[in-house]
């Protein structure tokens, strides 16, 4: 499974869903192909236009917006941000007095602030999918309204994750990778002592 495929897959054919910074509009297109209406709406008027010279479906609502500001209240209960950084992610959520019942990120980095920042702002983590494309991994995230107090694990290393099997991979992939940059390094670095503790402990638990 890709990424596009993973979002798909935890999106119900009730779902009224915005798809923001959807460049091509690949998931709306397999939405359309199950009849299923969606906004796809990107910042770029060049990326919007190019999706629209390829797209004819009228299932597909096509919009320049920089991230929710062209979206109307009812329009949509569910919003995909996947391929942004979480700075940005949660920009476009600070930003916005929208509120929606399911909100699928694929974020490029920082998923620890993610998890933390989108629970200051009364979304807590729902599930979790770990999803490997072209030998990188990505990390899926479902939120869903409410806060709750996460411990440090699952802050740094998620929680729920849907495939057990792929988050091992990725956990094994993540000690490495600690471990190198421990080696390599020759001041001691406490949080990434840290980090091998709670990669090491979580491995140990699944
Ligand atoms: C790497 S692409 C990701 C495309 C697709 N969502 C995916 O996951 O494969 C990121 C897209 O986000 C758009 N983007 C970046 N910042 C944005 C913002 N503030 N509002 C809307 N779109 C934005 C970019 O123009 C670009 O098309």
């Amino acid at each position: 499974m890709n990424r596009i495929e993973a979002i798909y897959s935890l999106i119900n054919e009730k779902d009224k869903v915005v798809d923001v910074g959807c460049d091509q509009a690949k998931l709306s297109l397999m939405l359309a192909r199950r009849n299923q209406r969606s906004i796809a709406s990107d910042i770029s008027e060049k990326v919007i236009n190019k999706a629209a010279s390829n797209i004819e479906s009228p299932l597909i609502d096509l919009r320049v917006s920089n991230g929710l500001d062209k979206i109307k209240d009812g329009e949509a209960d569910t919003l995909v941000l996947s391929g942004m950084g979480t700075h940005t992610i949660i920009k476009i959520l600070e930003n916005t007095k929208l509120r929606f019942n399911k909100i699928i990120t694929i974020s490029n980095n920082y998923h620890n602030i993610l998890r933390s920042k989108m629970n200051d702002l009364n979304y807590k983590v729902s599930k979790e999918q770990i999803i490997k494309e072209n030998n990188k991994y990505y990390n899926l995230i479902v939120f869903e309204n409410g806060n709750m107090n996460y411990s440090e694990s699952e802050i740094e290393l998620g929680l729920n994750h849907l495939d057990e099997k792929m988050y091992k991979e990725y956990l094994d992939f993540l000690l490495n990778k600690y471990n190198n940059i421990k080696k390599s390094s020759k001041d001691k670095n406490n949080k990434i002592d840290v980090l091998i503790n709670l990669i090491n402990e979580k491995r140990n638990q699944l």
